[in-house]
């Protein structure tokens, strides 16, 4: 982090979206993430443009599940992307059908299957024949056919960009390393092997290296296409799509994407069109530039060279991940607002320290930032961390400490269209096996 603009002269032209940010605070209180839902429009519209025209584009739910932004992606024309029964709630809550929802990830139970099922979702992406055989049993049970994307952990094109999903040893997808699965083990009652799915990397912001992962999906589709004699029906090319995470920059753009892609799908898929359902995902980069988690700094400390700004926010509401290493140091920078900040170095004494942003929790682990060569914060100082629509409240710690979740507010130019925030609570069980406990205490 660096808290690297000493405000000591008024600025001139305070960005509106921090006056709002104040003023938010003032109302809600602090932490809160604001969601402006312009952006997440912009997002789409500019994903949507950059793929082939006839290309549907799914909403990564793990990314966000805020209700109100995966309204605004179904109105945008996107559908939802599940792996879990409580995503499937707020794809539902959204207004979305289960017909709409693609249901993946690993784990997936006979229960959740169910509830999928019985939800009307008959699109799913199974990680491995077990998996798939559970699906099977599941929509036999229930008299109806689950439509079936085989997730494939390929070869990919070795691209150095992004973080890998597959392509290595892992828990996501079919191996093909060691030759083409057989139709037979994928022949399942229940299911209909419908297509292939594959997602081999995220948060790739380089366009040639996640089109040459693309391209080499196509190529291994054609190939599993011809050796099972079996038309796909969908290709799920997944996405890896970047943002910038809870630092600033701007959303790469991926214009280039349209010509090469539909150039690789005519090359080594001929005729897709009209028979082959073609999809693509994406989380981070649909939501994370339209969020920003404003926080206060409760108390300033030294310690040994440091100066320690503890803040009312931490790891309990963003990257939580970050603890253990799989993210990168967040930043944090002041607001800009009309008046200076009281709290933010405005005294002769304010030179720029070591300072490590801190949050509320007791564990070293709880750094927004640390160690930069910056101003230290005041006590009272709003700060905001930038580009958190995405893997924020819900990636995060939120038990941690029993402290409550942060608000989550959504606006749209300039107003405000929902203020709401999650509640952890304990539900007491019903006990499922009491006569059995008896029998056997
Ligand atoms: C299968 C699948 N789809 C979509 C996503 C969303 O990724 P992102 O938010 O980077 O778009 C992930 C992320 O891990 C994933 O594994």
């Amino acid at each position: 982090m660096r808290v690297d603009s000493p405000t000591t002269s008024v600025p001139t032209d305070p960005p509106a979206e921090d006056l709002l940010a104040a003023e938010l605070v003032r109302r809600y209180g602090s932490p809160l993430y604001v969601y402006d839902l312009a952006r997440v429009e912009r997002a789409a519209a500019d994903l949507r443009a950059a793929l082939p025209a006839e290309a549907h584009l799914y909403y990564s739910l793990k990314a966000n599940p805020h209700p109100e932004l995966v309204r605004t992606l179904r109105l945008a024309g996107c559908r939802p992307e599940i792996c879990s029964t409580g995503e499937l709630a707020a794809a539902l809550a959204a207004g979305f059908d289960g017909a709409d929802c693609l249901y993946g990830g690993p784990g997936k139970t006979a229960g959740e299957v169910r509830e999928a099922l019985l939800a009307g979702v008959r699109a799913f992406s199974v990680e491995s024949p077990a998996d798939l055989r559970r699906v099977g049993a599941e929509a036999r049970a229930l008299g109806v056919t689950a439509r079936c994307l085989l997730r494939i952990n390929g070869t990919g094109a070795g691209a150095g960009v992004g973080l890998r999903m597959t392509g290595g040893p892992s828990q996501f997808g079919h191996d093909i390393t060691d030759g083409l699965p057989d139709l037979a083990e994928l022949t399942v009652d229940g299911t209909e092997l419908s297509g292939l799915h594959f997602f081999p990397l995220t948060n790739a912001a380089d366009p040639q290296g996640l089109l040459a992962e693309a391209v080499a999906s196509i190529r291994t589709a054609a190939a599993l296409e011809a050796h099972w004699g079996l038309p796909l029906r969908m290709l799920d090319l997944g996405g890896g799509f970047a943002c910038p995470y809870a630092a600033p920059g701007e959303r790469p753009r991926y214009d280039g994407l349209r010509e090469p892609l539909t150039a690789a799908l005519d090359e080594h898929l001929p005729g897709w069109r009209g028979r082959l359902e073609l999809a693509f995902e994406s989380g981070r980069h649909l939501v994370g530039d339209s969020g920003r988690l404003i926080c206060t700094v409760t108390e300033v400390k030294e310690s040994r060279g440091t100066t320690y700004g503890v803040l009312d926010s931490g790891i309990n509401h963003l990257g939580g991940l970050s603890g253990v290493g799989r993210l990168p140091t967040l930043r944090a920078e002041p607001l800009s607002l009309a008046r200076p900040q009281p709290f933010v170095g405005t005294d002769h004494d304010d030179a720029a320290r070591r300072v490590a942003l801190v949050g509320p929790l007791c564990t070293p682990a709880d750094v927004i930032s640390r160690a930069a060569e910056a101003v230290p914060p005041r006590p009272g100082a709003l700060l905001a961390v930038p580009n958190v629509g995405a893997y924020g409240a819900t990636a995060s710690l939120l038990g941690f400490l029993s402290r409550p979740a942060p608000v989550e507010v959504t606006v749209r130019d300039g107003r405000v269209v929902g203020a709401d925030r999650l509640a952890l609570r304990r539900e007491p069980l019903p006990d499922l096996d009491h006569e059995h406990f008896h029998d056997h205490a």
